[in-house]
């Protein structure tokens, strides 16, 4: 099946999905195959079987940038800045299985998938740990991308619900086996999952008073690993985690004007309460341990470039205006105290105000950007309330488009991850980032392609291109002057995609499924090594 893929979108569909089937008690897994195609990616379907790329593109793509790697022309492992981070990801509730072992409390998301043993099991990390660092190992990385999960640590989310000695012990044991191995770890605090119990009682996010219980998680972790981590990122995506659960409401959109519907009110109430947690844990961070821990606290977002569909002023105001929406929602906060004027402007009551403590909290609290970047699409106007919800954000007055008004798309269609490879959208990110907040540290903290549409997911060239490419146009922002810090490929492993199980093979490890689980390094696997290793890939 041709199928478009909104990565960072269908990575969190359901937890979207999580939240409201609490209040819903329905059963959404069900659902979840049913109707739970983003509107965006349906669309983006009917693109496709109009639009003329097929396999000869994907191939001749393919081939140019894989002759281009092996020229002397692409960037060696030696010409980037000395402590480039060169990494892979996971996440806690994509990898780690043992739901009910070791003392774990339920996270909103065990209540989605408690029907797939799949999830329940996943990959078996919490098992396996010990050989899936000596995996990192073999792949030559200096770095390792992982979260924290907060219902492992402390089961209700609350100190009071008591510490979990054993989820302490793993994430050390983790740690002391990755540092072992020379490989640093850089940690998530917040990726989706959280504890069931505090979305049970207080409502999770929509409720202000969550802040106290992240900032009781968050000093346990400084103060039990932070001798030892020196990267940490607050959370992940957050704009996202706010507009699927709320915004999007799981694809029930009614036809009633967003704005007089709770949701459209109920999602800047989420990111407001997700950015005082921020601010929160990283003034706790910056004042009680920076000084002695010397390390870096900063955040991860969902990156686009997002290009006009046409030259015509209405879209290019579009664009403009989403780019406000979706990446300054987060970041003018962050680094000037307020949500972007335009906001303010066609959300109103409904976007909350900062007090002017909150203001003063925010500003400088994130030492880094993380950017999470997979692909870019077109703006293009559009007043009306429209079915088309993705990361487009209805305020905004605004939707994206796979394809532009000549019918042109951004970058290449690769018809194996089923997705579009848009490297030069990376690159112009970096660089709107880099304007924008003045030269700030930036670490690209996730950027791959499943292997959805591919007989054998162990060949997997179209991915070794992808990362290739990508890893060029962060090389060319560096040359440009930018504090880049470090290119994590998503995924280390196979990981438990929110809508699509595993069938993505996002992992640099392939798992097999019908052979104990065993973890086999891809084609791209080798290729990563052999760069990283300076194994002469030329
Ligand atoms: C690149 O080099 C490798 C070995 O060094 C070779 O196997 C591969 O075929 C080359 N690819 C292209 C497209 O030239
Ligand atoms: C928010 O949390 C507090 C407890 O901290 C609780 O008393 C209150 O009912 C919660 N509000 C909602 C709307 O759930
Ligand atoms: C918006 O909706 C109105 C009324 O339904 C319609 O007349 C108008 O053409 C629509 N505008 C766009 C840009 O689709
Ligand atoms: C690699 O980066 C350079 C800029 O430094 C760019 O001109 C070139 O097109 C890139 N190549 C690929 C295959 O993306």
């Amino acid at each position: 099946m041709e199928k478009m893929e909104i990565l960072s979108s269908l990575r969190i569909t359901k937890t979207v999905l999580a939240i409201l089937s609490l209040v819903l008690l329905s059963n959404i897994r069900v659902q979840a195959q049913g109707i739970l195609l983003l509107p965006s990616e349906k669309q983006s379907q009917r693109d496709l079987s109009t639009s003329k790329i097929g396999e000869g593109a994907t191939t001749n793509a393919h081939d140019s940038i894989l002759k281009f790697v092996n020229s002397s022309s692409f960037p060696n492992r030696e010409t980037f800045p000395r402590g480039f981070f060169f990494g892979a990801g996971t996440s806690a509730p994509q990898i780690e299985g043992g739901s009910h072992e070791g003392g774990r409390g339920l996270g909103i998301l065990d209540v989605v998938y408690s029907g797939d043993n799949k999830y329940v099991t996943k990959i078996e990390h919490y098992q396996r740990y010990k050989e899936d660092v000596q995996r990192l190992k073999h792949l030559g990385v200096n770095s390792y991308r992982f979260s924290i999960s907060w219902n492992r640590v402390i089961p209700d989310g609350t100190l009071k619900g008591g510490v979990n000695k054993e989820g302490i012990e793993f994430y050390n044991n983790l740690i002391n086996e990755l540092l072992n191995n020379d490989i640093e770890p850089f940690v998530t605090i917040l990726h989706f999952d959280y504890p069931l119990a505090l979305q049970q009682n207080i409502g999770g996010f929509l409720n202000r008073s969550i802040v106290k219980h992240f900032k009781d998680y968050s000093e346990l972790l400084f103060k039990t690993y932070g001798d030892r981590v020196k990267y940490w990122t607050t959370m992940n995506e957050p704009e996202l985690q706010a507009m699927y659960n709320y915004m999007d409401n799981l694809g029930h959109l009614s036809t009633e004007d967003c704005a007089t519907t709770k949701v459209c009110t109920e999602v800047y109430t989420v990111l407001h309460n997700l950015l005082i947690s921020h601010a929160t844990i990283s003034k706790l961070y910056k004042s009680k341990f920076q000084t002695v821990q010397e390390g870096e606290i900063g955040i991860a977002i969902s990156a686009k470039s997002f290009v006009p569909y046409s030259s015509k002023p209405q879209d290019v105001d579009a664009a403009q205006r989403l780019i406000e929406f979706q990446f300054g929602w987060v970041l003018e906060p962050l680094f000037k105290g307020d949500y972007p004027k335009i906001m303010r402007k066609l959300v109103g009551k409904r976007l909350p105000e900062f007090t002017k403590n909150e203001k003063e909290m925010l500003k400088g609290s994130t030492d880094f950007i993380g950017i999470n970047y997979y692909f870019s699409l077109f703006v293009r106007h559009e007043p009306n309330r429209t079915k088309i919800p993705a990361s487009d954000n209805f305020d905004a007055l605004a939707v994206t488009e796979v394809l532009n008004v000549e019918g042109n798309t951004l970058g290449y269609y690769d018809q194996y991850g089923c997705s579009y490879v848009y490297p030069e959208g990376l690159y112009n990110f970096l660089l709107y980032i880099n304007k924008k907040y003045k030269n700030p540290r930036i670490y690209i903290t996730e950027n791959g392609i499943p292997s959805f549409n591919i007989p054998n997911p162990l060949k997997d060239e179209h991915r070794t291109a992808y990362i290739a490419a990508h890893i060029n146009a962060t090389k060319a922002a560096i040359n440009d002057g930018l504090n880049v810090g470090g290119y994590f490929a998503w995924a280390a492993f196979d990981t438990y995609d929110f809508d699509d199980g595993y069938s993505k093979h996002m992992g640099l490890y392939h798992i097999n499924f019908d052979d104990s689980l065993k973890r086999i390094p891809t084609k791209t696997a080798k290729w990563y090594k052999k760069y990283l290793t300076l194994d002469s890939v030329h």
